[in-house]
């Protein structure tokens, strides 16, 4: 059912991906390419590629990389971007998360960034990040965040979970294939648990400007109304989390994109 409605969501909306500047340009981009030091004989794998953006990024550094997404009408868009940016090692392959259709230890980097939070099983898909990592791999983590005490200073745990539920439910609302946003010590967790170990990770803020960011999919003018008084009228911590604010007239509000690194 989830698998489902990501495809149909994503489906209609591939182009607004392909263009989307906090995917295409987003700092978190240049940033794990820093991190993760890609080396030239590298076999790498990019889970939920979307329109592709992070597997071209490290295709120019890397001997390969396979672009792998649910949603066909996405990965239409990751061939359309190789092309045009030239790049002949880049793959597309029709695989979902949770069950890669590759064989164990197979690549030296796999990399999933904004994607995670639509994942139904993130701990079946960390464990298939092992499973396909050679030994001594890298696995480059990157997505939303919900707010917890690592993120979000000063409030209880009690203020933070509800806020992390309010969170998700404002991205439910707007997206329904969103699933949730794990926060940075869950997924500290669930990587320690799959035998993998944490070798760094950061919080970037990203500001994001409502309106684009509702439009981006179709959110009808009843939701968008119900979204906004979300952001308006959120709890102490929920507000210090999205920080909601308006600049110019212009409604905007701030997410938390985390960057783990980890290694097999
Ligand atoms: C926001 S886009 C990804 C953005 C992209 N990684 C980037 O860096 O620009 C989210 C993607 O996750 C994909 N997706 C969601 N659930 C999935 C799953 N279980 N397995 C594989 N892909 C999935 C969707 O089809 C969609 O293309």
């Amino acid at each position: 059912m989830t698998k489902s409605l990501v495809q149909q969501q994503f489906g209609a909306h591939a182009a607004a991906y392909a263009t989307s500047a906090v995917h295409a340009k987003g700092a978190s981009l240049g940033r794990v390419v820093e991190l993760v030091q890609p080396q030239r004989a590298w076999q790498a794998l990019d889970v939920a590629t979307g329109a592709g953006h992070t597997a071209a990024a490290f295709a120019p550094h890397v001997a390969h990389v396979i672009a792998s997404d649910v949603t066909e009408e996405m990965l239409e868009e990751t061939r359309k971007l190789a092309a045009d940016k030239g790049l002949t090692n880049v793959e597309t392959a029709v695989a979902d998360a949770e069950a890669l259709p590759f064989e164990d230890a197979r690549f030296d980097l796999v990399t999933c960034r904004i994607a995670a939070h639509h994942f139904p099983d993130v701990a079946r898909f960390v464990a298939e990040v092992k499973r396909t990592l050679k030994p001594g791999g890298t696995f480059a983590m990157v997505d939303n965040i919900s707010p917890d005490a690592r993120s979000t200073l000063g409030y209880t745990e009690a203020e933070l979970r509800d806020a992390a539920a309010t969170y998700n439910a404002f991205e439910k609302l707007r997206d329904p294939s969103h699933g949730r946003c794990l926060a940075l010590g869950e997924w500290g967790e669930v990587i320690g648990a799959a035998g993998l170990a944490v070798l760094h990770w950061e919080i970037m803020s990203k500001d994001m400007e409502f309106t684009p960011w509702a439009a981006r999919m179709d959110a009808d003018t009843a939701t968008v109304a119900r979204l906004q008084a979300m952001l308006e009228t959120g709890t102490p911590a929920l507000k210090a989390f999205l920080r909601p604010r308006l600049d110019a007239g212009a409604l905007w509000f701030t997410l938390d994109e985390a960057i783990v690194i980890a290694r097999k």
